[in-house]
């Protein structure tokens, strides 16, 4: 059976949300806060390790009921079930979307094509398992017989972010092995990675999906033909493995079929790292630490499945960020994780978010006639109130804004961790609050400023405030945690694209500029420049001159 198809604008909760808009538009958040002493008491959901608390919206018990009405206009729950059940929802692609499988327990059953594909995912696991341990015990070890001390994981887009952002969130786990990540077609990024490792001592991860990636493919040869330039052909067995749902390219490129780690079509290059894909991280913080970080993401898929829609945290999250996407024209969101282990976290999003719903096309075929897909972006905070704060407090653009912070410290540096906590709970209110022009006048009144300059400075020194945010306020930074943590994200994205009735599990998007890549190549390796238009002919002589 299809996704539902249903015009989201067409529907009596979005008429009756446009309603509830215009006289939601100027609403001041901090008043309800003064109205109603209960509103954080309403506006949050306690699930496991995670506390959100979504009350600094713009959002009434009204307008959560119209959001909550439009999930039943556009078949939410049905469209839960068919994600879950394998049903084909990457429609454009014929395939099923089941990375939630790769993180269920071996009991669970997932039919692809009538087949439960559980058996084969717990011979994966168990493989990863059991080499992660042979390369960490140094059991294996390379063509000099000695021990792995550097791992080079070599993939782009969803072979490279998942696993680049969990290796660095999940560093306080990790064991003796230093893994490093080539992804640009960029040589420069390839030499970098060489300057920095022994071909006696690393093993090479080459992850592609489909193991036709220029970008991986070129950088793979690059490497092997370095490889070679110290060890024979015979050790590239004991040095490159390889994790593609291509095998057959696999071995034509000459990895061993014993070091291939097979995935699935059913699963979505940017929703991998569940797959063989994370091969990178079970290297890094051992197969039990990767474990984990499933049985996080598996605990997320449970409550998604299974609470009811007004306490789900994807669910609200999605809402809310429809809610000023769609109706306040917000283009896009931010992603602030007070913590320096997830600086990566935003990128990877980018991807999960931006490949998956930034569409324009409905699910019946015709241009849509509403906002889809929010822009992503974010650092970690303190550094990035020191960077682009400015414009979120004063600037002219409305930006929601997620808040991730941390209960306990990993290295339990109270002192360092209580002034990151300080900052992460001050911004947030002062987002919310704001400061006002007699707040202002009382603070230069007490500076005894004279009036002349206190009437020129005051319009600059106001916060209007009234700027939205969620706060996720987690336990600790656990492998389970993160796991939930991207399990989060990944659900919201679903439900926004169910109601923006797009479908989020192709990328199609990313092709043209592939194909055209490829024939200017052409160009380039023969010096002669085909018809363009006149800005890329100037631009490519240019180059081709520059190169001669
Ligand atoms: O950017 C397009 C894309 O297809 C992504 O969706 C994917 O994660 C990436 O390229 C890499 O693809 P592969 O794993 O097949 O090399």
């Amino acid at each position: 059976m299809s996704l539902p198809n249903i015009n989201p604008t067409n529907t009596n909760a979005w008429l009756n949300l446009q309603k509830h808009f215009s006289m939601m538009e100027n609403n001041s958040i901090k008043e309800m806060f003064q109205k109603d002493s209960t509103r954080a008491e309403k506006f949050h959901i306690q699930w496991n390790d995670f506390l959100v608390d979504f009350s600094k919206n713009n959002i009434t018990q009204e307008t959560l009921d119209l959001l909550l009405k439009l999930t039943e206009e556009v078949n939410l729950k049905q469209a839960i079930s068919q994600y879950f059940n394998g049903e084909l929802i990457n429609q454009t692609e014929n395939r099923a979307v089941l990375h939630t499988a790769l993180r269920a327990p071996q009991t669970a059953t997932f039919l692809v094509d009538g087949t439960n594909v559980m058996p084969e995912i717990y011979e994966v696991k168990h493989n990863i398992e059991k080499f992660t341990h042979e390369i960490t015990s140094g059991i294996r070890t390379g063509f000099t017989v000695k021990h792995f001390t550097d791992i080079v994981n070599i993939g782009i887009g969803g072979s490279d972010l998942g696993p680049a952002m969990v290796v660095e969130a999940l560093q306080y786990y990790k064991n003796h092995l230093t893994v490093h990540f080539i992804s640009n077609v960029d040589g420069d990024h390839v030499n970098e990675i060489i300057k920095k490792i022994n071909p006696e001592t690393t093993l090479f991860v080459i992850v592609s999906k489909t193991f036709t990636t220029q970008e991986t493919l070129t950088n793979s040869e690059t490497i092997r033909t370095w490889f070679l330039k110290s060890a024979k052909q015979e050790d590239v067995a004991k040095h490159f493995v390889a994790v593609s749902t291509n095998i057959q390219k696999v071995t034509e490129f000459g990895i061993d079929v014993n070091n291939i780690f097979p995935m699935w079509d059913w699963v979505g290059g940017r929703f991998s790292l569940w797959s063989a894909v994370g091969l990178s991280i079970s290297l890094a913080v051992g197969f039990d630490n990767f474990d984990k970080l499933l049985k996080g993401a598996n605990q997320m898929d449970e409550h998604f499945k299974n609470e009811s829609f007004d306490k789900n945290i994807p669910v609200i999250l999605a809402l809310i960020s429809v809610w000023y996407n769609n109706f306040f024209g917000a283009e896009s969101e931010a992603i602030i994780p007070y913590t320096q282990y997830l600086q990566k976290l935003a990128p990877y999003l980018q991807q999960g978010i931006m490949e998956s719903n930034g569409k324009s096309i409905g699910r019946d075929g015709k241009p849509v006639n509403y906002q889809t897909g929010t822009i992503i972006w974010g650092e970690p905070g303190t550094n990035s109130q020191h960077a682009f704060f400015q414009l979120i407090h004063q600037g002219t653009k409305l930006i929601p804004t997620d808040f991730i912070g941390f209960v306990t410290p990993l290295y339990g540096n109270e002192d360092h961790h209580d002034k990151l906590m300080s900052n992460f709970f001050a911004q947030t209110e002062a987002l919310l609050n704001g400061k006002t022009s007699e707040q202002v006048q009382a603070e230069f009144d007490k500076q005894g400023m004279e009036k002349s300059k206190a009437d020129y400075l005051k319009p600059f020194k106001v916060f209007t405030g009234n700027k939205p945010t969620n706060t996720l306020l987690i336990q600790k930074l656990t492998p389970e945690n993160l796991g939930s943590l991207v399990a989060m994200y990944e659900h919201k994205i679903f439900v926004q694209g169910i109601i923006w009735n797009i479908f989020s599990y192709d990328q199609w998007g990313v092709e043209l500029g592939k194909q055209l890549a490829n024939s200017i190549l052409e160009e380039i390796n023969h010096k002669k420049v085909a018809e363009h238009d006149s800005s890329t002919t100037l631009l490519l002589k240019h180059f081709l001159n520059k190169a001669n």
